[in-house]
């Protein structure tokens, strides 16, 4: 049948070659789509009117091939020195099921443009049984592989591999990318349906071939994906045929090339991704599709291996797609499609990153339909246990309003990875302000409204909602400000994650040192209280400019909480204020603040106030009790000045291993 199938279609082919020569040359060519035709398809391979090149259609269990029409010399004679080239093309995947398609396609170098001899699926229409291996091949394919092979040693179902004269790949790896500046690796799915581009560049001299993979708007990588010295002087043959090779099996997936370039001993022209024609939309209702074409293809034989086919892609799909169980239906407004997610941030694209928190990377992003600004954190999360109790709780607080907490607009759930969307804050963390030399100084003014709004989000956590929500790493970076330079505090409720999960390295982590409770240091348990000391700290970071643990002059740490008690001792508590606010401040703000955090931090728990009282405090409504003597005798700097040091240790022995936890910190 499908011989049948290849025959009438490479037929209907033959007649569509025209050989319209308005592009390409003899050692360069470059097509931001190929409306020219001037590539010759070949098997299932078509060229759509708007010149998009289609290697495979969505069909099952066949194979397509296009070709530059001319050979292109790669020596200058037959044992001539190979030259050095560079090629680079757009593609993309579309297959019916998200994320799963295949088997996957190949950029190839080959001798001839005859591969009717060779095997579809998991050969990728390169070679077949009896040809693998065979160094007369002479091909050298870069294989975009979307289904493993354990008999080629496949690492996963999505990678990119480097193959001479066989499937087995002489180097491979995971599709993605190395970041620029950070060098850590970044997936990405070649079944996505995104638009890629690939870079293959071959340096004769150095006999390095590397391999660059990006999506599309990204621009090249700076170290390449697969980088490997290969010689391949007796691979390439004086001429050569340059061009692509695909093949479906049993998944049905269209393999489109949108644009390409080639050069030889130069750089190949940047492909421009506006003149390349538009893919075709992505189908929706996927099961039911599979089974409509996949039952009727079926003879009765092969009703039954169609019937595992189907079991396996439900099992597929429930492993790689988007993760949505019955009990979240309920949380239907609070749900977002990931796929939505992934074009609002342009592909979670570098350029969008807007930070990097403990939970996880931030990206911005603008939703297509609503246009509105988002902001989407990325929450790796391998556990399912516990994730019904967490979504249900993230879900809950995200149903509140308050105009000091960063409003959560809705979760995505994927394999392994939470996507949590949260209004967008246009000015960024409150740490940014207080550190970067870059950004304006903030007025006290706006400190003090920052501090008392982010109190109050907290008091809000804390008691006016129907569960306790313990933040547990309050800190300057965690706190977002809106247009208005109004505090919001961001982050809430996500330690709870860590609770449910089952790594046990992040279980007591959760936190920042420098904000951590000496009791929550000892216990690891967190309460409303130690989120108060962390608010203290806080305030000492607002009010003096200073990081909790902050680097002085020849390499020391300053610990702030301890400077400023140190300073309070010998009654000049107002000099450690933020110099960079000169006289421009209230003398008894800034005092209520400064000893406020000093209460907060209080080193027994029972010496600090609830938030409640805080926010009394702070509204003027109470008077701030004064601080004990007794406070010092608790606190590090006591034991530094060697007062009541035995009744320190014996009274409070866990404060050694507090003061060294903040001296860790940062
Ligand atoms: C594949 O391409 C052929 C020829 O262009 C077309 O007749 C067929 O409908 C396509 N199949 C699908 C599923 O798009
Ligand atoms: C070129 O290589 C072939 C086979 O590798 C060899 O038989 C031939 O002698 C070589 N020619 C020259 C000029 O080196
Ligand atoms: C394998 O492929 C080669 C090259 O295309 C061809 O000559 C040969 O006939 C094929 N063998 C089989 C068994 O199809
Ligand atoms: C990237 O893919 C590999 C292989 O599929 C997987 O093990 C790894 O967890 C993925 N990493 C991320 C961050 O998704
Ligand atoms: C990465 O570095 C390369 C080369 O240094 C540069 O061309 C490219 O624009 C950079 N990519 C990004 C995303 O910054
Ligand atoms: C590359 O391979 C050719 C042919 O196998 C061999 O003659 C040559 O010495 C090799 N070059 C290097 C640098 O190993």
């Amino acid at each position: 049948m499908s011989a049948m199938f290849l025959r009438t279609f490479l037929f209907l082919f033959l007649l569509h070659r025209e050989v319209a020569d308005s592009c390409g040359g003899n050692d360069a060519f470059t097509f931001n789509g190929f409306r020219c035709r001037k590539i010759v398809p070949d098997g299932i391979a078509s060229i759509t009117s708007n010149g998009l090149l289609v290697v495979t259609n969505n069909t099952f269990e066949s194979k397509g091939h296009a070709f530059y029409p001319t050979p292109l010399r790669f020596r200058d004679s037959p044992n001539g020195t190979v030259f050095s080239f560079s090629t680079t093309f757009v593609f993309a995947f579309i297959s019916e099921l998200a994320d799963l398609g295949g088997d996957g396609m190949a950029f190839l170098v080959s001798p001839t443009k005859d591969f009717s001899g060779a095997i579809g699926n998991q050969y990728l229409g390169l070679f077949n049984s009896s040809n693998l291996g065979n160094p007369t091949n002479h091909v050298l394919a870069i294989e975009l592989d979307t289904i493993p092979n354990p008999e080629f040693h496949d690492i996963d179902d999505n990678h990119v591999g480097i193959n001479i004269n066989d499937m087995k790949s002489d180097e491979l790896h995971t599709a993605g990318y190395y970041l620029n500046d950070t060098g850590s690796f970044e997936n990405l799915s070649l079944s996505s349906g995104q638009t890629m581009q690939v870079w293959v560049d071959y340096d004769s001299h150095a006999m390095r071939l590397d391999v660059t993979l990006a999506s599309i708007p990204m621009a090249k990588p700076h170290r390449p994906l697969l980088s490997a010295v290969v010689n391949l002087s007796s691979v390439l043959l004086e001429t050569m045929y340059v061009g692509f090779s695909s093949s479906t099996g049993p998944w049905l997936t269209s393999h489109y090339v949108l644009g390409w370039s080639f050069k030889m001993n130069g750089v190949a022209q940047a492909l421009d991704p506006s003149l390349m024609p538009s893919l075709p939309r992505a189908k929706s209702n996927h099961k039911l599709k599979v089974l409509r074409i996949g039952l009727p293809l079926a003879s009765a034989g092969f009703a039954v291996i169609i019937a595992g086919i189907i079991v396996s892609i439900v099992r597929w799909r429930i492993k790689y797609a988007e993760v949505l169980e019955d009990w979240e239906l309920e949380y239907g407004p609070h749900r977002f499609s990931c796929r939505d997610l992934f074009i609002a941030t342009k592909g979670f694209n570098d350029k969008e990153l807007v930070g990097i928190g403990g939970f996880g990377k931030v990206y911005k992003g603008v939703l297509q339909t609503s246009k509105s600004e988002i902001a989407v954190k990325r929450v790796s999360h391998e556990s399912r246990q516990g994730m019904r109790e967490f979504i249900a709780e993230i879900v809950s607080i995200g149903r509140l309003r308050h105009r000091n907490l960063v409003q959560l607009l809705g979760y995505c759930r994927r394999k392994g990875e939470l996507l949590l969307v949260y209004d967008y804050m246009p000015n960024g963390s409150l740490d940014k302000f207080l550190y970067d030399q870059e950004k304006p100084t903030l007025d006290w003014a706006t400190r003090f409204r920052i501090i008392k709004g982010v109190a109050s989000g907290l008091l809000y956590l804390h008691e006016d909602w129907e569960q306790v929500v313990i933040h547990r790493d309050i800190k300057a970076s965690n706190v977002l400000l809106d247009h208005e330079l109004n505090g919001r505090l961001g982050d809430f409720g996500l330690a709870r994650l860590y609770d449910h999960g089952t790594d046990p390295h992040t279980t007591h982590i959760v936190g920042t040192m420098g904000y951590l409770a000496p009791e929550f240091v000892r216990t690891g348990k967190a309460t409303t209280i130690t989120d108060v000391f962390a608010f203290g700290i806080f305030l000492l970071e607002v009010a003096c400019g200073k990081r909790p643990v902050d680097s002085i002059a020849s390499g020391e740490k300053l610990i702030l909480l301890d400077w400023v008690v140190e300073n309070w001792w010998q009654e000049s508590i107002l000099a450690t204020r933020d110099p960079r606010l000169g006289e421009e401040y209230v003398v008894e703000e800034m005092e209520l603040v400064l000893k406020l955090g000093l209460l907060c931090s209080h080193p027994l728990p029972a010496g600090r106030p609830s938030m409640r009282q805080v926010v009394e405090y702070l509204e003027g409504e109470a008077a701030l009790p004064e601080l004990s003597p007794t406070y010092l005798s608790f606190s590090v700097p006591a034991m530094l000045h060697n007062e009541g040091f035995d009744d320190y240790i014996m009274s409070y022995p866990s404060s050694v291993a507090t003061s060294s936890a903040i001296s860790e910190g940062r």
